[in-house]
């Protein structure tokens, strides 16, 4: 593994996305001061001069690299982050996101359990770590803080209809619970909101938030020949694997957030059934049915 930003990397053992507990290491946050909900207090005062510093750099950095990579979207979005010298305060930008779609972003010591992630997304409350990497880290963490959480998935929530999906995201993710559906759904989670690829007038660009706060898979991404790039198709991504120690050997396209949001609309119950009887593939696996980019 030499340039993924990746923290995904040996979190979850291919299940979930969002579950802490499953790594080899201890969850890195200060989890006696949250909530029930996990929410806890950003204390943005408690970060120094080198922690804005460090945020920074990493956000002029992957900022730099967006054009042409990135849609224009996300590109359009990053400007209400705030000014890049210092790490936002999540109550401020609260306030611009409540205007723009509703959602409000709250502070979490970091992974949260999954019922508890899918509660707040379908409340509009989006979780973001408070704490941020080591100066050491600035290529590589193996969990998500503040500038992945930020950077990457922050921006799309000011688009209404991206907005919405994270949302009806979150509520399905408490009806999979029920269903014992949770490995299906996050792959959907995985191979969308972490990692997906939108097909625009002008190419393909990235959308995911693993890609776009990465420094090396947002290029691979979206222009290397390597990986495979797959037309959406819901059924297929439930029964894909995914691949946690290296860039993705898979992407899936949509072509709108519009499609994404009417793909997702259905009631997946009889969906996860059909899903479970066909069986899993794995993450570099071909069908003929696979409509190639
Ligand atoms: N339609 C899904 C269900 O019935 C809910 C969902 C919507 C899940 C969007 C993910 C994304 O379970
Ligand atoms: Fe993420």
């Amino acid at each position: 593994m030499s340039e993924s930003t990746d923290f995904h990397l040996g979190i979850n053992q291919g299940v979930a996305p969002v579950t802490y507990g499953q790594g080899d290491r201890p969850p890195r946050g200060d989890y006696a001061q949250a909530k029930a909900d996990y929410t806890c207090e950003q204390h943005w005062e408690r970060y120094s001069a080198a922690d804005h510093d460090l945020y920074r750099r990493l956000y002029e950095r992957q900022a730099a690299r967006l054009p042409g990579l990135a849609c224009e979207e996300f590109i359009d979005a990053v400007a209400h982050l705030g000014a890049p010298h210092r790490i936002p305060r999540f109550d401020v930008l609260s306030e611009k996101l409540r205007c723009a779609t509703g959602w409000e972003v709250v502070a979490v010591p970091g992974l949260i359990p999954e019922e508890a992630f899918f509660a707040l997304l379908a409340q509009r409350r989006f979780p973001v770590t408070g704490w941020i990497r080591k100066p050491e880290e600035f290529d590589y963490v193996v969990e998500p803080d503040v500038f992945h959480d930020l950077f990457g998935h922050v921006p799309l929530l000011f688009n209404p209809m991206f907005a919405d999906y994270m949302q009806a995201y979150g509520a399905g993710g408490l009806k999979a619970s029920r269903l014992e559906a949770c490995e299906y759904l996050a792959r959907l989670y995985w191979y969308t909101v972490e990692f997906g690829l939108i097909d625009t007038p002008a190419g393909l660009r990235a959308y995911g938030a693993g890609i776009l706060s990465s420094t090396g898979e947002l290029r691979h991404s979206v222009a290397s020949t390597e990986p495979r790039r797959i037309g959406f198709d819901l059924e297929r991504i439930m029964r894909t694997r995914y691949r946690i120690d290296s860039f993705q050997t898979s992407y899936f396209v949509i072509d709108s957030f519009a499609q994404l949001f009417a793909a997702t609309a259905p009631d997946f119950t009889p969906v996860y059934r059909r899903v479970a009887d066909v069986g899993v593939l794995e993450a570099d696996s071909l069908l003929s049915t696979d409509r190639l980019y």
